[in-house]
Order: C-alpha cells, then structure tokens, then sequence
C-alpha cells in the first residue's frame, strides 16, 4: 500500500493550481484544500462589515474581529470540492467576484490573518492525504510536505485564462481588468513582509503555459509514484 503525504502547490494566480491540485486529489482520494478560499473569505467578511473604506482595508477593526471569522469548508458533490463556509453561511460564489479579488492580496498580506489561517490549515492537513494549494504552503504551512510544486504559467495566458472562467460564471468584466488584477496580485504577493509568495528551494517548477491538464496529470502521476512508495 502507498503511504499517504502531503502535496504541496504554489505558484502564481490564476495558473490552474486550484484544478490542478483538485484534479490529483481526485486521482488519489485525497482531500483538496483551496488556501485562496479562504483568504477570501476573510476578504469578504471585511467587505460586508464595513471595513473597507475607499478601497482600503481597516486593519486593526479585521485583526480584532479575527476571533469571530469562521471558515470551514463543505464537500459540494458536483464541483467535487469544498464550498467555502463563512461563519455558518455558504459563499463559494460571494468570494469569486471582482471586487473581492481586487482585495484579497491586501488582506492576505496582515500577518495576523495570515497566523490565524496558517495554523488551521496546518489542522486540516494534520493527518496528511491532502492536496493543498496556495501561496506559502510549501514554504510555510507545511515546509516538510513530501511533495512541493511551483506553478507558473506567463501573464497573458493566465489573463486569459482567468477572463473565460469569470465570463462563464456570468461575471461583467474585460480581458484588460483582469489582466491588471492578476499583475497587480501577482506584485503584492512577491513583495509582501509576510510569508511572500517564493518557490520553495526543493519545490519542482511546473510552467503549465503550453501544457494540457492532461500533460500536467502524467508528469505529476510519475512523481507521486515514486514519492509514496
Ligand atoms: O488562489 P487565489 O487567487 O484564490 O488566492 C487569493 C489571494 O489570496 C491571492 O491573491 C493571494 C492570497 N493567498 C495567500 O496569500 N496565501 C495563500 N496560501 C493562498 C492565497
């Protein structure tokens, strides 16, 4: 029997990490934890609590009301994925919108959100079998996972990317908005004080831009193998 570990995915926004690391953790029977989630959720919380005023993020009202921010997740048999659960309501769709995005990299740059989030993260993956994607996993949350990669893909085709998925989810939006959020996410990620997103020194790079999921599953299927025997 192969023994369960922990997979380790990183890398910038919108390069398919989350279908990625769904798309394994249904080959293995593992667990997938989208990290992103939950910093949206959090993003969202701040949002409908009036602690954004002109596009800034009132730090000291969120970090205060860390206590009172519950994220679970909630298996949704047809996305084959856990919905995002804030405080007891179900938002999957509330934390994918524009406005939230345009957001979640400065509320994922508090450190205290980031301490919060980290350590249950950290619970969820306590008994391994998971798949977890994010930005700092296989730096922080769990930098001994048995298997780390880094993820990139170039701009333009994460735009892309990105741009189909929310115009197939009936959101209003233009290729060139898109464009700047990923670029601007993508600098407040590399630069942030707090756990910046790196790849990890024994993370393996995956550049996905020219790749097909199915090319992306039989490079990774190899490696697993020889990693859980
Ligand atoms: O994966 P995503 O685009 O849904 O993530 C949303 C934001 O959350 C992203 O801009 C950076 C932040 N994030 C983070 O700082 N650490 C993680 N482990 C996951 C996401």
């Amino acid at each position: 029997m192969s023994k369960k570990i922990i997979i380790a995915i990183d890398g910038y926004s919108s390069c398919g990490k989350s279908s990625f690391a769904k798309a394994i953790a249904a080959k293995l029977g593992y667990i997938f934890i989208d990290t992103g989630a939950m910093y949206r959720g959090v993003t969202l919380y701040a949002l409908r609590h009036g602690m954004v005023v002109d596009g800034r993020v009132d730090e000291a009202a969120l970090v205060a009301a860390l206590p009172d921010i519950e994220i679970s997740f909630a298996y949704n048999s047809e996305r084959k994925a856990g919905d995002l659960i804030l405080c007891g309501e179900n938002v999957e769709s509330q934390i994918r919108t524009i406005e939230v995005s345009n957001l979640v990299s400065h509320v994922s740059a508090i450190g205290k959100v980031r301490e919060r989030l980290v350590a249950l993260q950290q619970r969820m993956g306590r008994d391994k079998g998971v798949v977890m994607d994010g930005r700092d996993i296989g730096t922080t949350v769990f930098p001994d996972a048995e298997l780390k990669i880094f993820m990139t893909a170039s701009v333009e085709v994460r735009a892309e990317r990105r741009y189909k998925e929310l115009i197939a989810g009936g959101h209003n939006v233009t290729l060139e908005e898109v464009r700047r959020n990923v670029e601007e996410r993508d600098n407040i990620d590399i630069n942030r004080k707090e756990s910046p997103l790196r790849k990890a020194d024994d993370a393996l790079l995956l550049d996905n831009s020219d790749m097909t999921v199915k090319q992306q599953m039989e490079w990774v299927e190899r490696i697993i193998d020889e990693r859980t025997r």
